[in-house]
């Protein structure tokens, strides 16, 4: 049975649109069936829409700090989309522990760092700012704690003199490109072995 993903972003999307084009593929074992934005003005909805993917925005800010509130219109919209597969793919709100736990075992999320290194925000700066001389992404099983639970996945490039978290970002996302298409295709399949890439610098995204 072909796994039914819905992605979930907040910007560009360039992962989700990574992670669609992936699953094109005549054997892959899912397809895309929703693209959900807590922003409306989401530059990736309307990528998605021009693959075709059915595509949602549920705005946070009328919400305000009711996270509940604003997590029940998620789930009624996720609900309808019925995913066996949840990916967050730069999907920039915490979610709650009651969220997390509907969907434990179903929900991915990518991060820019080497999990445990550098959980939240600005993970570049902190890892120049550390004298790391490796920086890298991670693809981990969503649970209560942020940026936590199992790794499914972890890419790793140079960090390299003079670098700006700018320079780091872009060289850390080609790798996302690589590393996220190719954990959603094993988890799609039952494997839960994580996919450990090394990323040469101007290697092929
Ligand atoms: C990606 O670098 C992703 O790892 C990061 O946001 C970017 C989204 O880019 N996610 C997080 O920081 C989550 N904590 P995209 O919209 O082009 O895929």
């Amino acid at each position: 049975m072909t796994k039914r993903v819905a992605i979930l972003i907040s910007g560009g999307g360039s992962n989700m649109v990574t992670l669609a084009d992936s699953m094109r593929a005549d054997d892959h074992p899912a397809r895309p069936v929703l693209v959900l934005s807590n922003d409306p003005q989401a530059g990736g909805l309307a990528k998605a829409r021009a693959l075709n993917i059915p595509t949602f925005a549920v705005d946070h800010r009328p919400f305000g700090k009711d996270r509940a509130g604003f997590e029940a219109e998620l789930n009624r919209v996720l609900e309808k989309a019925q995913p066996d597969i949840i990916c967050l793919a730069g999907f920039m709100r915490i979610l709650t522990a009651d969220f997390t736990a509907k969907w434990e075992g179903r929900m991915l999320n990518i991060h820019p760092s080497l999990l445990p290194k550098y959980k939240g925000l600005h993970t570049h700066q902190r890892a120049i700012d550390a004298g790391d001389t490796e920086a890298g992404c991670t693809v981990h099983e969503v649970t209560a704690a942020l940026d936590d639970g199992p790794i499914l996945g972890q890419a790793r490039v140079p960090i390299l003199p003079g670098d700006t978290a700018d320079d780091l970002a872009a060289r850390v996302l080609v790798q996302e490109h690589r590393l996220y298409p190719a954990v959603l295709r094993r988890y799609a399949a039952a494997d839960r072995t994580p996919v450990f890439l090394s990323g040469e610098i101007n290697a092929p995204s």
